[in-house]
């Protein structure tokens, strides 16, 4: 039995929207064939969108998308994917599998797609292999409203009126793949580049730095200390990886229950890390302006069997959704400092939301997670406590089996979300309600055997259902959650 009391009247912070964000790269299957198919393809699409994935994802009310990269940012030249698409560079992308990148998806054709989708965009710029001026000139193309090279440039082709940009990401993992610096060096090349990032009429840019590795804490400390003040935000990432390195991730599926609980105890990671980071952001910034923005996070497997190695595609199962459950309740318990976080990647690649192939689309269990917690978009986190036991084989590495968030959106109706990290006991829960009467609940699920997955023959097999299981009582509410589930309740 698990103990749950929410304090309905005691409203810690704002859950950011943008936790609910999501991350595209050019890499694999994830833009060309996931997000875009070009206007002649015979897959149903709008100016080269696929429609069947923007339904899916204005569906889930998509916050913020980041692109282009990823590894991918670092090498990325804006000018080359602008302009008439047959006279548009053409390059070999050699982070993701050496294929052909004809730059027929750019700038024009992202913002087009966060117009589709209604989300605000995310661009992060070149640091690594490219210069200020590139990113200088990348924000004046964009946002600039009036006479000079790049406004007209834009105009000529064929965008009359700037975009609004908020989101701007000065380099991307410049610990690695984006130049291997030190991070005194990249914080001087940060305050450089930043300068030149300039808020032209009405746009304001909001600067993100790149920030650390998983637990680099040290990276995180240098980088604020030096650059704190010129920044908004700053980045962090962390992937769950189950294998024993990065050799041997193991398989997306038919895993065991060791396995299960080995990856759900990496994924809670993720509480020390942003723990761990959000103090040493408060010795630079007590007043908690900067933001930690969590901008790629995910599980990361072996690719499926026969696919391209650099394309990193894997399936997704019910694994998946009780990761995400965890990872997005730990964002929202620490929404004072967590502004932005971004799952990797939306379509085709690593933990993502959507998988296609040719002109078929299924939606992961992952997807129905974000389904589930899109209510706390932007709602006022409530004070929880719980109590629970805890779950796993081996005692080094076991997790709680209840995780839980609650929150009240604008209209004063209650979202609680939850899981229960079981792979084979079910878990009752008490939770008691302080300073609110329960009145009219319903409720939704997602569960299923931890190895359940959609596929392309079978694209219902994990589906949400309503759930009938939540009882009212005179303290609030009693419910039995399943193995392995994931619940929305709303009290009104
Ligand atoms: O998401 C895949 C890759 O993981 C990104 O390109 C990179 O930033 C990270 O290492």
């Amino acid at each position: 039995m698990a103990k749950v009391i929410i304090h309905a009247a005691k409203k810690k912070s704002r859950i950011n929207k943008n936790i609910y964000g999501h991350f595209s790269e050019h890499l694999g299957r994830c833009i060309y064939n996931g997000l875009y198919v070009g206007e002649d393809s015979k897959i149903p699409n709008v100016n080269g969108m696929r429609t069947d994935v923007v339904e899916a994802l204005k569906n889930i009310k998509v916050p913020v998308l980041r692109w282009p990269g990823g590894c991918f940012a670092d090498e990325y030249h804006w000018k080359d994917g602008v302009g008439p698409k047959g006279s548009r560079k053409k390059m070999i992308n050699t982070h993701w599998g050496g294929v052909l990148e004809d730059n027929s998806f750019g700038t024009h054709e992202f913002l087009e797609f966060c117009r589709q989708v209604g989300c605000e965009p995310y661009i992060n710029g070149n640091v690594g292999s490219g210069t200020v001026r590139e990113m200088s000139e990348w924000v004046e193309y964009m946002t600039f409203d009036g006479v000079s090279p790049m406004a007209d440039w834009r105009k000529e082709n064929g965008r009359e009126a700037p975009w609004k940009i908020k989101y701007f990401g000065v380099g991307n993992e410049n610990w690695g793949c984006g130049g291997n610096m030190r991070p005194s060096y990249y914080a001087d090349e940060y305050r450089r580049y930043q300068t030149y990032l300039r808020n032209y009429g009405g746009n304001r840019i909001f600067r993100i730095a790149c920030g650390p590795n998983a637990a680099d804490y040290e990276w995180m400390d240098t980088v604020m200390s030096i650059a704190g003040p010129y920044m908004d935000g700053i980045s962090l990432h962390y992937y769950t990886v189950p294998g024993k390195d990065w050799e041997n991730k193991t398989s997306a599926t038919g895993f065991n229950e060791e396995l299960y609980y080995r990856t759900l105890y990496r994924a809670a990671k993720m509480e020390e890390l942003v723990t761990r980071h959000s103090a040493i952001m408060d010795r630079y910034d007590p007043e908690k302006r900067i933001g930690l923005m969590v901008d790629e996070w995910g599980t990361w497997y072996d690719v499926e069997p026969g696919t391209n190695p650099g394309f990193l595609y894997q399936q997704n199962t019910m694994r998946d959704a009780m990761v995400a459950a965890l990872t997005l309740n730990i964002f929202n318990a620490h929404s004072d400092r967590v502004q932005m976080a971004n799952i990797a990647q939306m379509v085709n690649v690593l933990q993502a939301v959507i998988l296609t192939e040719g002109e078929k689309m299924i939606l992961t269990p992952t997807y129905h997670v974000f389904d589930l917690y899109q209510h706390h978009q932007d709602a006022d986190l409530l004070e929880t406590s719980i109590e629970t036991g805890k779950t796993g084989l081996l005692l080094g590495e076991q997790v709680p089996q209840l995780t839980l968030s609650a929150s009240e959106d604008e209209n004063g109706v209650m979202h609680i979300t939850a899981a229960n990290l079981s792979a084979s006991e079910p878990c009752p829960v008490d939770c008691g309600i302080l300073e609110r009467k329960a009145g009219k609940v319903s409720a939704r699920i997602l569960t299923g055997p931890m190895d359940a997955h959609n596929t392309f023959e079978n694209p219902k097999a994990v589906d949400i259902q309503d759930f009938t299981g939540v009882s009212v009582t005179p303290n609030g509410l009693d419910f039995t959650l399943p193995p392995c589930s994931a619940v929305e309740i709303t009290v009104e």
